[in-house]
C-alpha cells in the first residue's frame, strides 16, 4: 500500500492510541474534577476497542506508513490488557517503536509486565517534586513519591524513561531548577510542555504559558545548554543538551513555536475514532466501519482517504482564531490521548 500524504504533503508516521478515557488523576489542566466527577459520561466497555479490533486497526495504519505507536489515555495503565496489547504490537505486528505515556501512579507495580511484553520506552508525567503542589496538580492530593518510585522501577529494568512536565506560570515554574537537578542526576530527559488550550474545560489562559524560549534561558543561566537536532523528523520536542554532559532537556512549544508543519501524527480515541489533530472537533469512526464488516483493504482505503484530505494545523492558526473570537468545541485530551 502506498503511503498517503495529506494536503500539506505530510505523511503518516505516528499513531497515538487512547486505550481508555478514564484516569485515576484529575489534573486541573486536563480533567478538572468539577467537570470529570460523578455523572461524567465516560465510555462504557462495549464501546472500547478490543485487542482483536485494535490489532486489525493498527495493522491497517502500519500499511499506511505508521512505525511508532504510543499508548495513552486517560491513564493507559488502568486497562488491564495493556501488556497483552504491547505484546501484540511488538510480536504480531512488528511495530518498530512502541511507547507509553503514563502518570506513573501504577508504574511501580506494572513496570515488570510492561518490560516483559516488549515495551520500548516510557514517558512519565512529573509536574512537581513538592507534595503540596503535586497534589494540587493531580487534583487528588496524591504524593509524588510513589510516581518517582515507579520511574526508578522502570529504569532499573532498563526501560528508557522521559519525563513530561507541564509548566504553568506561578504554579510550578519556580521548580524548574529542582526538576532539572533531580532528573539530570538520574539520567532521564526532562521535557517541559507549554500549557495548552486543549479541550473545553481546562481554564487555559495565555498568561499561564511560560514560553519555551524563557525556560531555555532560565535553565541555561544555571547550566549552559546547546541545541541538538531532532532524534527523528517531526519530533515534538526541541532538544537541548547540558554542556557539562549531564543529559538533555526538551521543550514542547505548541503555543509559542508551533510544529504543525511536520505533524505526522494520527490519534485514535478509545472508542476507535480517528482524529487528525489534537485540537479537532470531529473524528472518523474507524471502529464503526470495522464492526460494520469492513475488510482489511476497505479499512486501508478508508484511512487513506481521511489522511489524504487532512488540512489540520491548529497550533499555527491558534493566535488568529483566538483574535477573531472563533472558538469551537474541541475533543477532550483525556479522550483523544494527548
Ligand atoms: P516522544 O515520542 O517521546 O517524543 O513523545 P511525544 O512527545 O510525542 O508524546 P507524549 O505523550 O510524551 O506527549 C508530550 C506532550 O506533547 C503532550 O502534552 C502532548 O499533548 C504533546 N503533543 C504530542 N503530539 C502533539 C501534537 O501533534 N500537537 C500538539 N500540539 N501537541 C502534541
Ligand atoms: N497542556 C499541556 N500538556 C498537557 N498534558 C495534559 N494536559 C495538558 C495541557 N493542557 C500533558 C500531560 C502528559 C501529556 C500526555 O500531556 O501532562 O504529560
Ligand atoms: Fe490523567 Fe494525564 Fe489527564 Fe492528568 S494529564 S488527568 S494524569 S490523563
Ligand atoms: Fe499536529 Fe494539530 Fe498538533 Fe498541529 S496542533 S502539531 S496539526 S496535532
Amino acid at each position: 500500500m502506498a503511503h498517503p500524504a495529506d494536503q500539506f504533503n505530510r505523511t503518516l508516521h505516528d499513531l497515538r492510541i487512547s486505550v481508555t478515557d478514564r484516569c485515576n488523576f484529575r489534573c486541573p489542566y486536563c480533567m478538572p474534577k468539577e467537570v470529570f466527577g460523578a455523572g461524567y459520561p465516560f465510555l462504557r466497555d462495549p464501546q472500547l476497542m478490543t485487542l482483536d479490533e485494535l490489532t486489525r486497526i493498527v495493522r491497517a495504519f502500519c500499511a499506511l506508513g505508521v512505525e511508532k505507536v504510543r499508548l495513552t489515555g486517560g491513564e493507559p495503565l488502568l486497562r488491564a490488557d495493556v501488556p497483552d496489547l504491547i505484546r501484540l504490537l511488538k510480536r504480531e505486528l512488528g511495530v518498530k517503536d512502541v511507547a507509553l505515556t503514563t502518570n506513573g501512579w501504577l508504574l511501580e507495580k506494572l513496570a515488570p509486565a510492561l518490560h516483559a511484553a516488549g515495551l520500548d520506552r516510557l514517558n512519565v508525567s512529573v509536574d512537581s517534586l513538592d507534595d503540596v503542589t503535586a497534589g494540587k496538580l493531580n487534583g487528588l492530593g496524591f504524593s509524588i513519591t510513589r510516581v518517582l518510585r515507579g520511574i526508578d522501577a522502570a529504569a532499573a529494568l532498563g526501560l528508557p524513561v522521559k519525563i513530561n512536565c507541564v509548566v504553568q506560570r506561578g504554579v510550578n515554574d519556580g521548580e524548574l531548577p529542582a526538576l532539572c537537578e533531580y532528573f539530570r542526576t538520574r539520567g532521564h530527559t526532562l521535557r517541559f510542555i507549554e500549557f495548552m488550550d486543549v479541550g473545553n474545560t481546562n481554564h487555559w489562559s495565555a498568561a499561564g504559558v511560560v514560553p519555551a524560549k524563557e525556560i531555555v534561558e532560565r535553565i541555561g543561566a544555571l547550566w549552559p545548554l546547546e541545541a541538538v537536532g531532532p532524534a527523528y523528523r517531526g519530533e515534538v520536542a526541541a532538544r537541548y543538551r547540558y554542556r557539562d554532559g549531564r543529559g538533555e532537556i526538551g521543550l514542547i512549544s505548541s503555543v509559542t513555536e508551533p510544529f504543525c508543519r511536520d505533524c505526522h501524527r494520527a490519534r485514535l480515541s478509545a472508542d476507535g475514532k480517528l482524529y487528525t489533530c489534537l485540537f479537532a472537533s470531529l473524528g472518523w469512526d474507524v471502529l464503526g466501519a470495522l464492526r460494520a464488516g469492513a475488510d482489511d483493504a476497505g479499512l486501508e482505503n478508508f484511512l487513506t482517504r481521511i489522511w489524504h484530505g487532512r488540512l489540520d494545523r491548529y497550533s499555527d492558526e491558534r493566535a488568529e482564531l483566538i483574535a477573531k473570537g472563533e472558538t469551537r468545541a474541541k475533543v477532550e485530551m483525556s479522550y483523544i490521548g494527548g
